[in-house]
Parts: structure tokens; sequence; C-alpha cells
């Protein structure tokens, strides 16, 4: 559905919480179900890309309990998975789609995997292939799903250099090497968020990181342990960015998580001069979380470079949204994993900006954005990609405003309250 996003009335103000990590959550329900016993986890995400992780987990024989601020997720140990009766959706989700390979070259039966109009045009050759590499028996159709899986194990253990930088990849690779007769070694020399690696070991797998490469062994996940996802920063991005452009805002946002793996976006607006602080709190698991301050403040131009890409590859959209409410031209480099997205994100971030009135330009794998943009209402057309919608209702709350969203639903994929949070927080 259409929806009208006007300019603030008002600062935002106070103190805010954000859904449970998205990346974190499908770990959570992935490794709980391969698990013996029953990982109990608080503060999971509700948005659509993990519920699809959980039905497709469902048709899998895993069972989940709700219990008042948990869902208890009943493992079925690593022989447990049950052969589904039809195919698994896997919706808009690629960590769904990619993880569940990894999972399903290990298990001795066949299945497949689906997803939407979206997911289908997504490349899935970049896991089939060392899939298949280490046993499986992987059927695409011209590299993209419905994906066919006849799995095998054990499956055979492999050394594997990531040819791009991908945490998906790195994931799948890691669950199937719970099913090889010997260890998996991924190296990953972009620095790819590590949030499987620290629930491997949370969860008493025998996994080690060091100098960019993960090596697991195959053995059992043992939970009967509790465990709190934090906020995901990559929602918390949307509510800071919004504080730092919207005149008089000052906003703290609980319980984020601090993981250095995804901090490139607040490190990236704190270089521009924006007055965003975090501050360590604790642990949950292996996972540092902590509170997020932002304010507004005037924004210097950004460079990036594409080796920082990896640490807020998702933050992109909302970046150059920032970029384009900066002094002077910002050039964003390294961006080709974008085209590949939920929708091609370069060419949307950029038809995007130009709709609204921003000076935005594509310029090979890079993305040229020249401010401060002089802003006019418009209609910004989504590509039902949950992070390009809520990216441009920040624009539109910061002064572009009203501006028309072709598809906001979407935001449900990943931040189901955004709007709401928002209106609530004063804007
Ligand atoms: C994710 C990794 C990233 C990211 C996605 C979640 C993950 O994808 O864009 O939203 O949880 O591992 P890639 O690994 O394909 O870059």
């Amino acid at each position: 559905m259409s929806r009208t996003v006007a300019r603030a009335a008002g600062p935002l103000w106070g103190s805010a919480s954000v859904p449970g990590d998205k990346s974190i959550g499908h770990r959570a329900l992935l490794l709980g179900a391969l698990a013996e016993g029953t990982l109990n986890v608080r503060g999971l995400s509700d948005g659509q890309d993990v519920r699809s992780t959980r039905s497709c987990l469902e048709a899998l024989g895993v069972r989940f309990e709700e219990g008042g601020r948990f869902l208890a997720v009943h493992g079925a140990g690593a022989a447990g998975l049950k052969a589904p009766a039809r195919a698994l959706d896997c919706g808009n989700s690629g960590s769904t789609m990619r993880f569940l390979m990894g999972v399903l070259a290990g298990q001795p039966f066949e299945s497949e995997l689906t997803g939407d109009a979206s997911l289908s045009r997504r490349p899935m050759e970049r896991v089939a292939a060392p899939l298949r590499a280490m046993g499986a028996d992987i059927t695409l159709s011209e590299g993209h799903a419905p994906v066919r899986l006849r799995g095998r194990r054990p499956l055979k253990g492999a050394s594997y250099r990531l040819p791009v930088a991908s945490a998906q990849v790195k994931t799948a690779l890691l669950l199937a090497g719970l099913y090889a007769d010997g260890e998996t070694t991924v190296e990953d020399p972009f620095g790819t968020r590590d949030h499987t690696e620290l629930m491997l070991a949370f969860l008493g797998a025998d996994c080690r990181s060091d100098d960019g490469r993960v090596t697991v062994r195959p053995g059992a996940l043992r939970s009967g342990k509790a465990m709190t996802v934090p906020g995901d920063p990559s929602s918390a991005a949307f509510l800071a960015a919004a504080a730092v452009l919207v005149p008089g805002s000052r906003l703290i946002i609980r319980e984020v998580l601090l993981n250095p793996t995804r901090l490139g976006f607040f490190e990236a607006l704190r270089e521009m001069g924006a007055p965003v602080s975090w501050e360590r709190g604790g642990l949950h698991g292996r996972e540092v979380v902590g509170d997020v301050t932002a304010a507004h403040g005037r924004l210097k131009p950004c460079w990036l470079d594409a080796a920082r890409v990896p640490g807020l590859v998702d933050e992109v959209p909302l970046l150059a949204v920032l970029c384009a409410f900066a002094d002077g031209e910002s050039r964003l480099e390294g961006l080709a994993e974008l085209r590949v997205k939920e929708s091609d994100r370069l060419a949307g971030t950029a038809a995007a900006l130009t709709a609204l009135g921003a000076s935005a330009r594509v310029d090979g794998d890079a993305l040229v954005v020249a401010g401060p943009a002089r802003w006019r209402p418009g209609r910004v057309e989504t590509l039902g990609d949950h992070r390009l919608a809520m990216a441009s209702a920040v624009a539109a709350l910061a002064g572009a405003g009203p501006v028309e969203l072709s598809d906001a639903d979407c935001a449900a994929v990943s931040y189901p309250s955004f709007f709401d949070d928002v209106k609530g927080l004063g804007a």
C-alpha cells in the first residue's frame, strides 16, 4: 500500500527501542533448531524475514512454543530434521534461503526452497557451488531459486576463500560444516558480520576464528540456555538518522547490538560530524550491547571506500540520504553487492534521491551525491524494498516531505512498527 510521509512537525525526542536484530534472530532459530535441548529466545524480531525462517523450520519438524516474553526453540538435534511435505517458502528473505541451503546440504532427504519475486532474482550460485564441492546435489534455475537439493551425510570438509563479501555465504558453509567428515574452513578477507561464529561457540560448537579464517568441526550443539536478541543496529540507524536531520532532536536508542562488524553506519555518521555516540553496556550471549545516542547536527560529506562497505552494507541507502543533506559532494565506493539485494539498491537509491530533487548518480560501482539538496515533494518507487522505503521516509521527515512511497508496507520485512515508532517519538 502507498503511504505519504510529511515533514516532521517537531523534533524527535526521548528514548526508543527497536526490534531484535534480524541477523541474530535467524541464527538463533536455526542453530537452536539444530541443537540438543531447548533454547529460550527473548526479543526476537517480529519482522517477516525472521517469521519465514521459523515457518520453514516448522515444516522441517522443529517445534516452537510461545511462553511469555520468550520463544522456546525445541531443538531437533543434528539428525532430527524431517523431510518437508512441500517446498519451503523463504518469502523475501535471502538469509533464510542461503542459511537453509547450508543446513539442507547435510540432510539425507530431498528438499526445495522457493521465494518471492525479489528473492527469485537474487544469486544463489555463490552458495550452491561451494556446497556442491562438499558433496551436495543442488539444482538452480539459471542461478536462481527455486533451489532443489539432495543432501548428503557426511559432506566433505572444505577449505574455501569467500570471493564476495557475504556473511550469508560464510554462514551457509559453516552450517554445512556441522555435517562434514572433518573440519571446514572459510577464509573471509572482508571482515563480514560474525554472528554465526559467536553463536556456534555460544552453543558449544568447536568453532574458532583466527586472522580472518573461521574453522568449524562437526559435532553436537547444546542449548538448554536462554538468550536475548539485542536491538537491530540496522533498524536503529533510521531513528538515529532522523534525529540527526530533524532540528532540535535528541534520541537514546536502548539495548542496541554493538558488534564491531555492524557499527560502520554510526562510525560514518560520526565522521560526518554528527553528534552520535554509543556506550557499551554488557553482553547478550557473546554479543556486545549498549545504548546509542543521536542528536541534530550539521553534516560534512562522506568519503567511503570499498573496504568499509561490509560494516554498513544494509545502511547504504540511508547513508546516501544523509549525504544529500551534507555540505558538499560525497562518494560511496565499492557498492556492487547492492545490485543484488532485495532490489537493485544502487539504482533504486539514486532514483529515489533524484525523484526528490537531490543530485545523485551511479558511477560504476560508486554512488556520488552532491549536497545539500534542493528538496521537492515527490513519489518514490520503493521497489518493495524495506530499506529503500524507510530511507526515503527519513528524507521526507527531514525536509523532502510530503513524499509518497509506492509501497510502505514492505518495512514490515525488518521493522513492522517503523512508522508508528517515528510518530510516537514526536514526528
Ligand atoms: C546478512 C548478511 C548481509 C546482509 C543481510 C543479512 C546476514 O548479506 O545484507 O541483510 O545476516 O548474514 P550478504 O551476506 O549477502 O552481504
